[in-house]
């Protein structure tokens, strides 16, 4: 403990005394492994990838095997009963995504959380039955399993149905994450049988957390794949739990529900080609946007995190996210000018009014319709990447920390709160200000828009990066600068999760940047820009891989959070 408690303080002294570039280089070379990796939030969740890769599984047998630990381990966002997203680069170079998003029920309606007067009530797509969407992510995992994987799904689940079965120690984090929670998950007496101590006490470090229900429910999936989830006994389950807390999706919601594979949004970069979700994600659209932006502006002729260079970047975020937050929403609903919003020519022409002395403000990039949407930094996302060439990234969440706080009983799983990333009304901006329109209105069997970010990148055809994150809006930016780092300025996995983050988003127009980390003349400058610098805590919770020749992989857990790298 002395040894960590010195440490710290010798770094933050090293930090507080020294330019950022001196600091970086010193910021320890990661472990290379050769045969596979897995980074993702959560110790147990890694290695029970590991564990499937070793076994001689894929990445996509052990990406699904963390996604199901995940649910274990990981309750405030690691789900069965959320959604997601999945981009993937098979050995042989295939690339391809899957939108396993969670959907509106159908008896979902455009006005659903407003009151007599239009008035929105922000609880109701937050807490409670209402606030799920038909979870996705199930469906997700049996068919890249499906069509990808190389293993029985009892095999892949194994290790999540021992961890729920025979629990595991709890830590400080995740102690801390559940008596955080504790008051919400006390009002739904699903969530009180598995995550409020008998005795009413608070959960310890140490503490065992075994989870039988959820382990049944996970032998369901097991034994009879999405027919374990969406039908029979867990379905059942669900809908008898959205009788009690007042949710609308039905069993035919749920026999309904189908991931979709989707064409990746593709962009070049100089020597790399990044592979990204398209919508309903707006990951793939803004970084594909601001990338084409910063080309244009020379980005790699200024020195990392300067004044100079975080103006270009806040410049090129601020008029894309203009645009995400108007136009985009579920692709099989709202028609989305995609090849427009991502030609050259648009783009070009939409960052040649940047001054480089002097901030746009906000209200001069655009003046659309004003919907609200909301989002939460409480999402997770994990990489895996196999000896065979095979590389998996997933974005995952249940949205809010612990959902909708309800648990089915019986099953021992959360439900999600995604409803509360569509527009609710227009005109409000949600937790982090994003403003939202009508292309992601409710409507019945629609996808919300989502931040989540998995992107893979190639250089000269060959895997560079895989990563994504959690931070709601924050994911684009956080994933778009680990990558930057790496491509632009060289730095290593470490190097480039370590290294100061910042964040524009159009609406409120504020130029966020990580506290502590950068110089006071950085900052004076960029006021005299005309930018609201605001330095807040940290920007975004990111895992992801880099990739040396050879297929030699560094993995990056960030040290914002808890996350774990495993590898052999
Ligand atoms: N629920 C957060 C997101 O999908 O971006």
């Amino acid at each position: 403990m002395f040894k960590s408690l010195f440490t710290s303080l010798s770094l933050l002294l090293i930090f507080l005394f020294q330019p950022f570039q001196q600091i970086i280089a010193q910021v320890s070379y990661p472990s290379v492994y050769e045969n596979g990796v897995v980074t993702s939030a959560e110790k147990h969740a890694s290695e029970a990838g590991l564990k499937i890769l070793r076994e001689g599984g894929n990445a996509i047998d052990a990406a699904v095997a963390v996604q199901f630990a995940l649910a274990v381990t990981l309750p405030r966002a690691g789900n069965i009963g959320g959604g997601g997203f999945m981009v993937l680069h098979t050995a042989d170079g295939e690339i391809n995504t899957l939108d396993f998003r969670e959907k509106a029920p159908s008896r979902a309606t455009r006005d659903m959380y407003l009151d007599e007067d239009g008035e929105y009530i922000s609880e109701m797509s937050k807490i409670g039955g209402l606030a799920s969407g038909v979870p996705g992510t199930v469906d997700g995992m049996v068919t890249a399993l499906e069509r990808y994987g190389t293993l029985a799904l009892e095999i892949v689940l194994e290790p999540a149905i021992q961890l729920a079965e025979k629990g595991y120690q709890l830590s400080h984090s995740q102690a801390r994450s559940l008596n955080s929670a504790a008051n919400r998950l006390r009002e739904f007496e699903g969530s009180r049988q598995v995550f409020i101590k008998p005795d009413g006490t608070e959960w310890q470090a140490g503490d065992l957390f075994v989870q039988k229900d959820l382990a049944d429910t996970l032998r369901r999936i097991a034994s009879m794949g999405r027919r374990g989830f969406y039908s029979g006994v867990t379905a059942r389950m669900i809908v008898d739990e959205m009788q009690r807390t007042g949710g609308i999706i039905s069993l035919r919601d749920l026999r309904d529900y189908k991931s979709v594979w989707r064409d990746p949004v593709k962009a070049n970069f100089k020597e790399f080609e990044l592979y990204m979700m398209p919508p309903p994600s707006s990951g793939g659209v803004v970084i594909k946007q601001v990338l084409a932006m910063l080309d244009e502006l020379e980005i790699d002729q200024f020195k990392f995190n300067s004044a100079d260079y975080i103006h270009r970047m806040a410049e090129a975020l601020r008029r894309s996210f203009a645009d995400r937050n108007y136009w985009l929403g579920d692709p099989d609903f709202a028609g989305i000018p995609m090849e427009r919003l991502t030609s050259e020519e648009y783009l070009f022409q939409r960052i040649s009014n940047f001054d480089p002395e002097q901030a746009t403000p906000s209200i001069d990039v655009s003046q659309g319709e004003f919907h609200a949407f909301q989002e939460s930094d409480q999402t997770t996302h994990f990489n895996v990447a196999d000896r065979f060439g095979n590389v998996v990234a997933v974005n995952t969440t249940l949205n809010g920390s612990f959902g909708s706080f309800v648990t089915v009983s019986g099953a021992g799983f959360l439900l999600n709160n995604e409803m509360d990333d569509f527009s609710a009304k227009p005109g409000e901006p949600n937790m982090f200000g994003l403003i939202g329109a009508e292309a992601n209105a409710i409507e019945p069997g629609k996808r919300m828009l989502s931040s989540m970010s998995p992107t893979i990148a190639l250089k000269n055809g060959e895997p560079f990066f895989a990563g994504g994150g959690a931070g709601g809006p924050r994911i684009i930016t956080a994933t778009l600068q680990n990558f930057l780092n790496a491509a632009l300025f060289g730095m290593n996995a470490n190097q480039a999760i370590t290294a100061p983050r910042i964040h524009h988003q159009w609406l409120p127009d504020k130029l966020y940047v990580e506290r502590l980390y950068f110089s006071s003349d950085t900052l004076q400058k960029l006021e005299g820009f005309g930018h609201d610098v605001d330095q807040i805590g940290n920007i975004a919770l990111t895992h992801f891989i880099l990739f040396e020749p050879e297929n030699r992989m560094q993995g990056a857990a960030d040290s914002r959070g808890d996350g774990h790298v495993a590898g052999y």
